[in-house]
């Protein structure tokens, strides 16, 4: 499966907006990721887009979260590799591996930028590491996301919870025009 394969099965399947952002976010850091680690980029950016592909269809039956596209990207014959990346990001599959780590570590942090990002006067564009880690130590900012599966960086990926914080400004930089950011 290449990128525009994937692309087409997130605009079929995800209507808001904000979701298809996200999975472009989470996409730009898991290919920032694969390029720290000298893994295959193409590979981790393709779990990283197809990750929240059933969100919602699965919203009503949330049991059936990542089971949907797991189906759907199985039967296209993506790489078992992709499949468990894909569910890692839930739980679903151990995070003995860097790539099931990463999924699993950036999901909440894109979420983090994002919402640090829409109160800063400059978004995106003014968004340093600094700010995001005093965010992320203010619980009740962004309630929602989960830190301590942000800090699985640290074990997991031998991350330093600031530089994986910097990977993923800067990917999400990267494409802040996609993001609206
Ligand atoms: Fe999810
Ligand atoms: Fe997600």
């Amino acid at each position: 499966m290449d990128r525009d394969q994937a692309m087409a099965i997130v605009d079929e399947m995800l209507t808001d907006p904000n979701l298809k952002k996200h999975c472009l976010a989470v996409e730009a850091i898991m290919r920032a990721l694969a390029r720290h680690f000298e893994a295959d980029e193409d590979e981790w950016g393709l779990v990283g887009l197809l990750h929240d592909a059933d969100y919602e269809v699965t919203e009503k039956d949330p049991d059936r979260h990542m089971h949907v596209i797991v189906e759907r990207v199985r039967a296209e014959g993506v790489s078992e590799r992709i499949v468990q990346g894909i569910l890692a990001h839930g739980g679903l599959a151990p995070l003995d591996n860097k790539l099931n780590a990463s999924i699993f570590a950036c999901d909440h942090l894109s979420g983090l930028i994002t919402a640090y990002a829409l109160l800063h006067p400059k978004g995106l564009a003014g968004v340093k590491t600094k700010g995001v880690l005093k965010r992320f130590r203010q619980t009740a900012f962004a309630r929602g996301v989960d830190r301590d599966d942000i800090l699985t960086c640290e074990p997991n990926l031998g991350l330093p919870l600031a530089e994986f914080v910097t990977i993923g400004v800067e990917a999400m930089k990267g494409i802040r025009e996609d993001l609206g950011l």
